[in-house]
């Protein structure tokens, strides 16, 4: 029989679980991230630094915004979701090429769903499912219009989790190519109405 899955709030002490789930999910836009911010944290490697910048408060990508999936007291998944607000201004000419497809998909006053992801072993039981209720239940209780999240075409696993959930593609973005991204493509908004 499956073992039960367990939803909590994260802690500060998930940090290093966020930052090593979110590597997956963000499929090298994180490692890229990481990688800008090495002269702010010498020494550390890519999940360290993002350990050490989930392990702060009062921040849109923090531990404080994640839900956190546990099996017999193992993290076995997280989700992490914040609101955006967008001012629908374009963002200027020099904004890193890199990032500028996700800062460009974004669905104004939506409960946005920064990152999910299952460990390996984990996967296929229904926790990502959970988690996506979870969030759900959430955004319902504070009366946010939507749920939006940002899915690589080629993950289409994810996407079809994603439409059987009841999301719907609204806008799309190629993806910029660079050596830490494991994907070419294109990057889809998806976004669920909340009535
Ligand atoms: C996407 C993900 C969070 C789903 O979590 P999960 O616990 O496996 O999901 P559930 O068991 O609730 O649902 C399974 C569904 O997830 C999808 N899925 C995607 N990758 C999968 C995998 N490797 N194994 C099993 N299911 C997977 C499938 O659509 C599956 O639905 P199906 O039964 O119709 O095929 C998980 O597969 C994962 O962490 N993948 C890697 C990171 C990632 O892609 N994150 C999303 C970025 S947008």
């Amino acid at each position: 029989m499956a073992k039960p899955v367990t939803i909590r709030p994260a802690t500060q002490a998930d940090a290093r679980a966020i930052a090593e789930l979110y590597q997956i999910a963000a499929e090298g836009v994180a490692d890229y991230i990481w990688q800008g911010l090495e002269d702010e944290y010498p020494g550390l490697s890519g999940v360290e630094i993002g350990a050490a910048r989930y392990a702060r408060p009062n921040e849109l990508f923090s531990y404080e915004n994640c839900l956190m999936a546990e099996v017999d007291g193992h993290v076995a998944g997280m989700v992490m979701a914040f609101v955006t607000e967008t001012d629908g201004e374009p963002l200027p000419d020099d904004f890193d090429p890199v990032i500028r497809p996700f800062a460009e998909l974004e669905e104004d006053k939506s409960l946005y769903i920064s990152g999910i992801a299952v460990f390996e072993q984990f996967r296929g039981l229904g926790i990502g499912t959970t988690l996506m209720d979870e969030v759900e239940q959430r955004a319902r209780r504070d009366a946010h219009p939507s749920l939006s999240l940002i899915v690589f075409e080629a993950n289409q696993g994810a996407a079809r989790l994603y439409q059987r959930l009841g999301f719907e593609e609204t806008a799309r973005r190629a993806i910029y190519p660079h050596p830490l991204i494991h994907v070419t493509g294109d990057a889809l908004l998806m976004v669920r109405p909340l009535d």
